[in-house]
């Protein structure tokens, strides 16, 4: 750990989240306080996955298993980033009503730097009356307001979309693939894509008299949503006749996420499906699968979002469409050409963080259908 910024933590009860002994000058409030003037953007907040970042099922039982399979200090990590005030605290023992609010108001707008010196980036808080954020102008007497250009950028998304194992496997690459991506050098950032302006008021006009304003969409839609699915890709469906075989070439070109697809915790997949069933009845399949895969110290491969943290990970494939990439996919099915073709393309999004069907998500986000007719020799 950097030692000026330790020293300098604790010389103006600034807060690093790598430190477990330092505590808050004041206890923080609940994110519904910050809602009583900041009522849409509490809502927006409300409904997304940073909210829901601890206490949501799928995560505690990732959790549990983590702490009473690998330890302590593994779970700790996955505190880390699914509820970082345990750190701010110290509440390890998870006691405190405010550590269930998982990635709090205060996390990101009292981030005031990200310190990229380790393995992975950490969020240099200082949680207090001063709130950071976007705009210059911005001004109350409910508590300080500062400038910060921190949280216009993608850096202040590192600390919890980047991260390695404590042996420096990495397991999540969200932030450097974004910055590998064209993306990045347009000038586009995470906030462009996962936080769109949206007409609210930033404050309750019955605080603040003021008209709604470009609001940023605190509710972060990401792989679950089909809208953003939507625009992930670009597909191309060709499917051509070469005597007695049709040819199908499928084009995806990742034009639309500035990452790979798909990104973030390993296990997500994304699934081409293709489908051809002649006129006289014969019926074909073809299959691909985008995904990341690690296999533990047996070789077996991982299929639980617990496991991802563990050490001794190993990096089997990564199939995933990386940023810009267009992959080209080939096909070739045995049918006469005397048959009419019907060709159905499908892309689905899968994460199943259990590894079976209990906590699947599953959305198809493309379908296409083609029919050719007969055609001669
Ligand atoms: C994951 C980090 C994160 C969390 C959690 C978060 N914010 Fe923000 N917030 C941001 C970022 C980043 C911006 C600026 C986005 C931009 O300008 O591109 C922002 C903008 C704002 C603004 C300025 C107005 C606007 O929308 O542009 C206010 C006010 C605000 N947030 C309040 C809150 C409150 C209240 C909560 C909790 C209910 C909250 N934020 C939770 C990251 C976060
Ligand atoms: C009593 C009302 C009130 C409460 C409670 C409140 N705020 Fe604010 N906040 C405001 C007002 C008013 C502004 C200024 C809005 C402006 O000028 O656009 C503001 C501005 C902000 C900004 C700066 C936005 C920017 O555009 O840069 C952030 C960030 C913020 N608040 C976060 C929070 C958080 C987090 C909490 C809870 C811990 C909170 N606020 C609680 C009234 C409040
Ligand atoms: C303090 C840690 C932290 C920070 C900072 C953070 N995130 Fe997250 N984010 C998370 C966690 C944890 C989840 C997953 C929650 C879950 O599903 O259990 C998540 C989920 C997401 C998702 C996926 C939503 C979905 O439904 O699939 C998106 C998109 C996202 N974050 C965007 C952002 C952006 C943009 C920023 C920067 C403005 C940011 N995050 C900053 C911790 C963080
Ligand atoms: C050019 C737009 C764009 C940019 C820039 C971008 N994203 Fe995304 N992001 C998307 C789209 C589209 C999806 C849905 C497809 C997918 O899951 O890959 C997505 C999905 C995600 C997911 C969901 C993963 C899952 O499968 O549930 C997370 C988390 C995420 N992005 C975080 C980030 C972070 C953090 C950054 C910045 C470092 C960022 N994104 C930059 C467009 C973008
Ligand atoms: C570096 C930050 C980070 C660490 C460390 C981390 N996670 Fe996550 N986790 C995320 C983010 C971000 C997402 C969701 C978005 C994505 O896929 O990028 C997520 C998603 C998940 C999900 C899926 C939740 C859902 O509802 O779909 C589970 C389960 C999960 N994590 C469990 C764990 C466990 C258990 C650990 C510790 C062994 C852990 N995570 C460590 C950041 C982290």
């Amino acid at each position: 750990m950097n030692r000026k910024l330790v020293h300098s933590a604790m010389a103006c009860a600034a807060l690093l989240v790598a430190s477990a002994s330092l505590s808050p000058a004041a206890p923080i409030d609940p994110s519904a306080t910050c809602g009583e003037c900041h009522k849409d953007i509490h809502r927006m907040w409300s409904a997304s996955a940073h909210a829901r970042a601890m206490d949501d099922e799928i995560f505690l039982e990732a959790y549990r298993e983590t702490k009473s399979g690998e330890g302590e200090e593994v779970s700790r990590q996955c505190l880390a980033c699914h509820a970082p005030l345990t750190a701010v605290n110290a509440d390890w023992g998870l006691a405190q009503k405010i550590t269930w609010e998982g990635v709090h108001c205060d996390v990101c707008h009292g981030m005031v730097s990200v310190d990229m010196a380790g393995p992975n980036p950490r969020p240099v808080l200082d949680i207090g009356k001063v709130k950071r954020g976007p705009s210059k102008e911005a001004g109350s007497s409910a508590h300080e307001v500062a400038y910060s250009e921190l949280h216009t950028t993608a850096l202040a998304c590192a600390p919890c979309h980047e991260g390695s194992t404590a042996d420096g496997v990495k397991v999540m690459t969200t932030y450097s693939e974004y910055l590998a991506s064209g993306a990045a050098k347009e000038g586009k950032t995470c906030q462009t894509c996962h936080m769109g302006k949206t007409r609210a008021n930033v404050v309750d006009p019955k605080i603040a008299r003021e008209a709604a304003a470009e609001v940023n969409l605190h509710e972060v839609p990401g792989g679950h949503s089909l809208e953003q699915l939507h625009k992930a890709l670009q597909v191309a469906l060709d499917p051509k006749r070469n005597g007695d075989s049709l040819l199908v070439t499928v084009r995806l070109t990742n034009k639309g996420a500035g990452h790979a697809v798909p990104t973030g915790m390993p296990g997500r997949r994304v699934i081409l499906d293709l489908a051809v069933r002649s006129g006289t009845g014969a019926a074909f399949e073809g299959k691909r699968i985008y995904t990341k895969t690690f296999t533990d110290t047996q070789g077996t491969t991982i299929t639980r979002d617990s496991k991802y943290f563990t050490k001794g990970l190993k990096l089997e494939a990564d199939t995933r469409i990386q940023a810009d990439e267009r992959r080209t996919e080939t096909f070739s099915f045995p049918l006469p050409a005397a048959a009419t073709a019907h060709v159905t393309l499908k892309l689905h999004y899968e994460h199943a963080p259990t590894g079976g069907p209990e906590n699947r998500t599953w959305l198809t986000f493309y379908s296409e259908n083609r029919t050719l007719p007969p055609g001669g020799r």
